[in-house]
């Protein structure tokens, strides 16, 4: 496995790879990696001849007061977790490769960008979809692999690869979770003890909810008076959103229909958590 740093060196050995007839795969992240990210390296080997794994914080995705300075970084061990995985080639890149002097061109999502996560971190998709649209030029994988934890995110990416015509397949991988249930995040990290115990008010909600909509509950006010009761029972919990909406548009539904995406944040001290499930309506 190969630990790059430059652009030329990516489109380099892409290009090698290319002219041997082989299929790429890219798995885009932050690092700090964990079974999580194992899942979606799992994934994209299953399916691809090689994979990429892009390891960059990635400056514009983060507003002002959030967390890109202490954002939590260890190469060394993203390394052995991409090398266990059989991983091809590491990609990652300084600020600076990213976004050199005088850079100025930025991928706006609309209205999708704007509603659940987007409403309290304005800036936050704007930045993904920039970084990602500057991987799929770099990498140019025929497949690229995200995780189901940040469904908005996986829907934006889906509609921008739709609506500027690019030339790859978006695969969507489900949640992985530790044995207790909590979704795993390199943000977990931040919780103390005390915290990492009120976390699980999260996961805890999230089968709440699923469980009702199994049961037969199609009235969303019905199900998220529950969700919002059930998580305001956790002192340390402070809700940021908890919405049912289409899971194409990210609009709000009234009604349990169709393709459903049941979406929450919530704050547990100062970390911000967020879990999700999809319910399709047969
Ligand atoms: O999901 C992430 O880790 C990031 O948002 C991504 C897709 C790697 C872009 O920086």
């Amino acid at each position: 496995m190969k630990v790059v740093t430059t652009v030329k060196e990516v489109k380099e050995q892409v290009k090698l790879w290319r002219e041997q007839g082989f299929s790429v795969g890219l798995v885009p992240s932050m690092g700090y990696l964990h079974e999580g990210h194992a899942s979606l390296m799992k994934t994209a080997k299953s399916q691809m001849d090689k994979v990429v794994v892009s390891v960059f914080v990635n400056p514009l995705q983060f507003g002002p007061n959030e967390d890109y300075d202490s954002y939590p970084r260890d190469l060394d061990h993203d390394i052995a977790l991409c090398e266990e995985q059989g991983v091809d080639l590491i990609f990652h890149p300084a600020v600076e490769e990213m976004y050199g002097k005088n850079y100025n061109t930025y991928v706006v999502m609309e209205t999708l960008g704007e509603e659940l996560c987007g409403k309290s971190r304005p800036i936050h998709f704007r930045g993904v979809c920039t970084v990602v649209n500057k991987l799929f030029n770099i990498v140019t994988p025929d497949k690229a692999f995200f995780g189901q934890k940040d469904a908005q995110q996986l829907a934006i990416i889906k509609r921008m690869v739709k609506d500027l015509n690019m030339n790859l397949e978006i695969v969507g991988c489900p949640i992985i979770r530790e044995e207790d249930g909590l979704a795993k995040s390199s943000r977990n990290t931040y919780l103390s003890a005390e915290e990492r115990k009120a976390a699980l008010i999260l996961s805890k909600t999230i089968f709440l909810g699923q469980d009702m909509v199994k049961n037969g509950e199609r009235d969303v006010k019905t199900l998220l008076d529950a969700m919002k009761k059930n998580i305001e029972s956790e002192p340390l919990a402070k809700i940021d959103y908890v919405e049912v909406v289409d899971g194409e548009t990210m609009q709000k539904v009234e009604k349990i229909e169709n393709s459903v995406l049941t979406a929450m944040a919530v704050y547990i001290g100062n970390t911000r958590l967020i879990d999700n499930f999809i319910y399709e309506c047969e």
